[in-house]
């Protein structure tokens, strides 16, 4: 069994911190050596110092993606943090609008997106926001992105769905075999995935109306997280919601917001 040294420890995080911005404080030295090392027992690797070699290569064969699949956690569920969809549909009732764009920012397998998608699909059909809605889904993972294209799901992560959203927005049977639904085609055609690392510049893909920022913070250490919170939010309209994960505290950027509820924000200047 191979066995993690700190200078391989310290590279590995310097590769991790400098490409995709995780943070891994020094006492993650057991976490990052058990999530690496089964896998490469499984390559038939002989040391962590081989595998950084193949990670840090150019031809790493999809091998550095792995490593930050491995190293983060991709858990998502439909409607995780039920208020901020509370308030979400509160906030579009009363302001009614006729077209909105929203962006899921870590997106994952795509449940936040899809959620927000059934969400969106419900209130246009009761005639309180217009037709021209649109989501786009991001991540870093092409695994994930992969996986969110196809919206196929244990039924297990719809836990929180309701039944009659259920019955009317996943198709069961055709295109999904037991225990798994799918994403219905019309929610599915709103809905757009791509790949974008947090710690890059953007490019222009705004304006939104709503982004979700929820559960990727925590991988940050504190200037990256302000610098990719202000980054994101260069994305928002002003008067635009943005939302965080509740358990990610209070987050220091230099745009002006203004608190709303927990991990719920609203960008000043509309
Ligand atoms: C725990 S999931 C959050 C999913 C969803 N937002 C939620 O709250 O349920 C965190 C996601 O962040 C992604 N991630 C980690 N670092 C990233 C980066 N630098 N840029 C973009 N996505 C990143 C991971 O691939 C993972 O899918």
């Amino acid at each position: 069994m191979a066995t993690l040294n700190d200078p391989t420890f310290r590279r590995i995080t310097e590769l991790m911190y400098g490409a995709v911005g995780l943070s891994f404080a020094d006492g993650k030295k057991p976490l990052v050596s058990s999530r690496l090392g089964p896998r490469i027992q499984r390559l038939g690797l002989d040391s962590y110092e081989d595998y950084l070699a193949l990670i840090e290569g150019p031809e790493d064969g999809g091998e550095f993606q792995v490593a930050v699949d491995l190293l983060t956690t991709n858990e998502t569920y439909f409607f995780r943090e039920p208020a901020h969809y509370a308030l979400l549909e509160a906030e579009l009732s009363a302001t009614r609008p006729r077209s909105l764009s929203v962006w899921s920012a870590a997106s994952s397998f795509g449940d936040e997106a899809y959620s927000t998608a059934m969400l969106l699909a419900d209130l246009q059909q009761q005639g309180r926001i217009g037709s021209d809605w649109r989501i786009l889904g991001t991540d870093i993972s092409d695994r994930v992105l992969r996986s969110a294209t196809e919206a196929i799901y244990p039924l297990e992560r719809l836990r929180m769905v309701t039944p009659e959203r259920l019955h009317r927005h996943c198709l069961r049977g055709e295109g999904a075999s037991d225990g798994l639904v799918q994403i219905h085609p019309r929610l599915r055609e709103r809905v757009r995935f791509g790949q974008l690392n947090l710690c890059r510049p953007v490019e222009s893909i705004g304006p939104f109306d709503v982004i979700f920022l929820r559960n990727v913070l925590i991988y940050f250490d504190p200037t990256t997280k302000s610098e990719v919170v202000d980054r994101v939010l260069t994305q928002l309209r002003p008067g635009g919601l943005f939302f965080i994960g509740t358990a990610e505290g209070r987050v220091p950027c230099r745009t002006p917001l203004q608190v709303l509820a927990p991990g719920a924000f609203r960008k000043d200047g509309a």
